[in-house]
């Protein structure tokens, strides 16, 4: 039907939209994207505009990945791999949002949640709490997603055992990882700050 092509291309534009950026425009009058790690996800807007504006960020960017989703389970009579191309979208439009010039989206890591929490949540809650622990122990968010985003595939496979979500997890982890960079060569010199919070 219609909805075949229609809901990635709106999946697209939905993970686009810079909630991170907007609130913090709205609520401080900043740029996220000058200050801190200059990222626009709830880590930085955590740093840039407190708790609140962030916790904010965190819902929307994780409705972001979920809607989508539940639309598609809910509207398309589907096969295996079509949710997850949808959510895939949603994650592309959020690291790489047409409406900044596909540059300056976030690290995918809310957005991948919400996608995951609908398709797989055994699997999406376990990597969820992999980056808990991974962050707390380090002081360090950017350790939690990228453990958190290695384990995430491996834990599709032992617990859903779907090749496709499976495939679709590993490519989101890629791409994780892939926005991630400049984390991971602060980690690599040391460099990488422990989190602090704007109080
Ligand atoms: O989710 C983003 C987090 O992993 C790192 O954020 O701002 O410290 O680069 P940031």
């Amino acid at each position: 039907s219609i909805w075949t092509l229609l809901l990635p291309m709106v999946a697209y534009l939905i993970g686009g939209i810079p909630v991170g950026l907007l609130l913090v425009r709205w609520t401080t009058r900043l740029d996220v994207r000058q200050t801190g790690s200059g990222n626009i996800g709830t880590t930085n807007v955590w740093r840039v505009a407190g708790m609140g504006v962030a916790l904010a960020t965190l819902s929307g960017d994780i409705l972001k990945g979920a809607l989508p989703c539940l639309a598609t389970l809910h509207l398309v009579d589907h096969g295996p791999a079509y949710p997850a191309s949808v959510g895939v979208a949603a994650v592309l439009g959020h690291m790489f949002p047409i409406y900044l010039g596909f540059r300056t989206g976030g690290k995918g890591v809310a957005t991948a949640a919400g996608m995951f929490g609908v398709l797989t949540p055994l699997a999406c809650g376990l990597a969820l709490a992999v980056f808990f622990l991974s962050a707390v122990i380090s002081r360090r968010v950017s350790v939690g997603s990228l453990v958190g985003a290695l384990a995430l595939p491996v834990l599709i496979v032992l617990t859903s055992g779907d090749l496709y979500l499976a495939g679709a997890g590993t490519l989101v982890m890629l791409l994780m990882m892939l926005r991630h960079r400049d984390n991971i060569q602060r980690l690599r010199k040391g460099e990488e700050p422990e989190f602090k919070g704007k109080r």
